[in-house]
C-alpha cells in the first residue's frame, strides 16, 4: 500500500486529564480535546493516542478501568467521544484508544462478583490461589493480595487495586474482544495495548528465578509472569478482528521490551507495531550522546530490518521523565531540538507526547503532592510519574489556558514563557521547528519511508542518510557545543532544513541540525 497512516504518519499521545479542561473542574476532558483539534491538525499529526478516559477510581490514573465500554463522567459522555471522533476524522486525524486489558480495576463489576465467594461464575475470571508464589508487583511489594472474604490471594502485577484477569478463561477472552468490537463499531482506528505481553502467565505459576537488581521486581527473571506462548494465537485472533475493518491498527506496549522481543510480536498476523523504547531508558542514568544514540539506532535497525518489521520511535510518554527534562540545560532547547529531529527523521513511526512540541519540562513535586502510586511508595528513591503529566501549557493566563479551575496537578512554573501562544509568536521556537520538520517529513518520501544508512561522523556528530528510490536526505546533528567540520558524503548537497537553500556548508555550528538533499 502506498500510504499507510500508522506507518508513514505521526501519532500524538494525549493524556486526557492534562490536555484541555472544558468544564472548569481542573481535569482535562474529551470536549477539551475536541476544542484543540485545529491546533493538532495544524501541527500536522496523523493520529491521536488517547490515554484511558474510561470510568476509573484512579488507583492508577485511568489505567485501572471499571468499565471498558464507557466514558468516565469527569471526561464527558459517549456522545462527547463520538463527536471527538467525528471532528478528528473530518480533519483527517485518526483515533487510537488505550486498552488496558492485563488487569481491571478492583471496582470493575467482574472483580466485585469474582471476590464474593469461591464458586461464583466470575471467580475464574481472575487469578485466585491459596498461597502466593514469589512474584513481585511492578509498583512494589508482592504481586498477591490476601482477600479475607474468601481466604485466598489474587494476582496483580501492578497495584493491589488492579487485579490481573485470567486470559485463559474463554469467557474473559470473549468479553475483552467484545470491548474491541464495541469501539471498532463506533469507528475508532486503532488501539494501544497496555502491557499486552503480560496477559498470559505460566499455567502452573512457578516461582521466578532470582537475579541481581535493586528493587524486588528487578531481582527476578520474569520467566513465568510474562511472554508466554499463548499470546500468539490471541494476537492472531485480534488481528483477524482488526483486519475485518479497513486500515485498523494495534500497537503494543511491550513490557520489559527488547527489540528482539518486539519483533517477535509483530507481523501480518500479529500486531502492526510494538514499542521498543530505545531512547527512553528508565535507568537512573540517561546517556545522551551521538555514540550511544547511534549504537541504539544501528542495533534496532538490524533487528527490525531483518525481521521486516516497522519500528516505532518514542522519546517521551506518560511513564517517563520528558526528553526535554532529561537532556536540556535549564530552559535552553538545543538538545530538545536534537531529540525532536531524531524522533522525526529516524526510520519508524514517531510517537510525540503532548507538550513535547513546545519542550515542556517535568514538574517537581513535594512529597505531600505526589499522586502516582509508585512515587508514593518509593519516594525519595523514585518520585513517580506525575512530573511528566502536568497540564498542557497553552498560554500565559493562570493555569496556562488549561483550565478555569485549579488543575489536578500543578502547572510547570515556566508556563508564562513556555507556552503554545508564546511559541506561535516566535518563528525561532521549538514549536515552529517541530511543525516545519513534520511538514518536511510528510512531503519527503525518503524521510517517512526510506531506508536508513548510518554515517561515520567526527566525535560529537550523529549523521545518517535516509534513502528512497528517488531521494537521499542527509541528517547531520551536532550534539556538541563547539563547531565541528563534517564534510558530507560525495556529491552535491542542498540544505532543506531548518531553512531550505544553499549548499551544505561542510561544517556544523554548536548543537546545529542540518538536513540536506542530494542533488
Ligand atoms: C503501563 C502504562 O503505561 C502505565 O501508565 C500503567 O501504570 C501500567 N501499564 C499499568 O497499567
Amino acid at each position: 500500500m502506498t500510504h499507510l497512516w500508522w506507518r508513514d504518519g505521526i501519532i500524538y499521545q494525549i493524556y486526557p486529564r492534562s490536555f484541555q479542561d472544558s468544564a472548569g473542574d481542573g481535569l482535562g476532558d474529551l470536549p477539551g480535546i475536541t476544542a484543540r483539534l485545529d491546533y493538532l491538525a495544524g501541527l500536522g499529526v496523523d493520529a491521536l493516542w488517547l490515554s484511558p478516559f474510561y470510568p476509573s477510581p484512579d488507583a492508577d490514573f485511568g489505567y485501572d478501568i471499571r468499565d471498558y465500554c464507557d466514558v468516565d463522567p469527569r471526561f464527558g459522555r459517549l456522545a462527547d467521544f463520538d463527536r471527538l471522533l467525528a471532528e478528528a476524522h473530518r480533519r483527517g486525524i485518526r483515533i487510537v484508544l488505550d486498552m488496558v486489558m492485563n488487569h481491571t480495576s478492583d471496582q470493575h463489576a467482574w472483580f466485585q462478583e469474582s471476590r464474593l465467594d469461591r464458586t461464583n461464575p466470575k471467580r475464574d475470571w481472575y487469578i485466585w490461589r491459596d498461597r502466593p508464589n514469589n512474584w513481585q508487583a511492578a509498583f512494589g511489594g508482592r504481586a498477591w493480595t490476601f482477600d479475607p472474604q474468601t481466604g485466598q490471594v489474587y494476582l496483580h502485577l501492578f497495584t493491589p487495586r488492579q487485579p490481573d484477569v485470567n486470559w485463559r478463561n474463554p469467557a474473559v477472552r470473549q468479553a475483552q474482544l467484545d470491548a474491541f468490537r464495541f469501539w471498532l463499531a463506533r469507528g475508532v482506528d486503532g488501539f494501544r495495548l497496555d502491557v499486552f505481553n503480560a496477559f498470559f502467565k505460566h499455567p502452573d505459576l512457578p516461582d521466578n528465578p532470582p537475579k541481581l537488581g535493586l528493587r524486588g521486581f528487578d531481582r527476578q527473571h520474569h520467566l513465568y509472569d510474562i511472554d508466554q506462548p499463548e499470546m500468539m494465537p490471541l494476537l492472531q485472533e485480534l488481528r483477524t478482528l482488526l483486519d475485518s475493518y479497513p486500515e485498523r491498527y494495534a500497537v503494543g506496549e511491550t513490557y520489559l521490551a527488547t527489540p528482539e522481543k518486539v519483533v517477535s510480536y509483530c507481523g501480518p498476523d500479529k500486531l502492526h507495531a510494538a514499542f521498543s523504547f530505545d531512547f527512553t531508558s528508565t535507568n537512573l542514568v540517561y546517556p545522551w550522546n551521538p555514540a550511544w544514540a547511534l549504537q541504539k539506532i544501528v542495533a534496532r535497525e538490524q533487528i527490525f530490518t531483518a525481521a521486516g518489521i516497522w519500528p516505532t520511535t518514542v522519546m517521551s510518554n506518560h511513564d517517563l521523565p520528558r526528553a526535554a527534562s532529561r537532556y536540556c540545560r535549564g530552559e535552553d532547547d538545543a538538545q530538545a531540538r536534537l531529540a525532536m529531529t531524531l524522533l522525526l527523521t529516524l526510520r519508524g513511526t514517531p510517537f510525540l507526547y503532548y507538550g513535547e512540541e513546545i519542550g515542556m519540562r517535568d514538574i517537581r513535586l513535594r512529597r505531600s503532592e505526589i499522586l502516582d502510586p509508585p512515587g508514593r511508595k518509593y519516594w525519595p528513591f523514585y518520585k513517580g510519574r506525575d512530573g511528566c503529566r502536568s497540564p498542557m501549557q497553552w498560554d500565559d493566563t493562570p493555569a496556562a489556558g488549561f483550565s478555569s479551575g485549579t488543575p489536578w496537578l500543578p502547572v510547570h512554573p515556566n508556563w508564562a514563557t513556555r507556552n503554545v501562544a508564546a511559541q506561535e509568536a516566535d518563528p525561532e521556537s521549538l514549536l515552529h521547528f517541530t511543525r516545519r520538520l513534520i511538514a518536511l517529513r510528510r512531503a519527503t518520501p525518503a524521510l517517512h519511508g526510506g531506508s536508513f544508512v548510518p554515517l561515520h561522523g567526527p566525535a560529537g556528530v550523529l549523521a545518517y542518510l535516509r534513502r528512497s528510490e528517488e531521494q537521499t536526505i542527509l541528517v547531520a546533528l551536532n550534539f556538541s557545543r563547539r563547531d565541528v567540520r563534517f564534510p558530507p558524503p560525495e556529491g552535491s548537497w542542498q540544505v532543506v532544513f531548518p531553512v531550505a537553500g544553499g549548499d551544505y556548508p561542510g561544517q556544523l555550528g554548536p548543537q546545529e541540525i542540518l538536513l540536506a538533499a542530494k542533488v
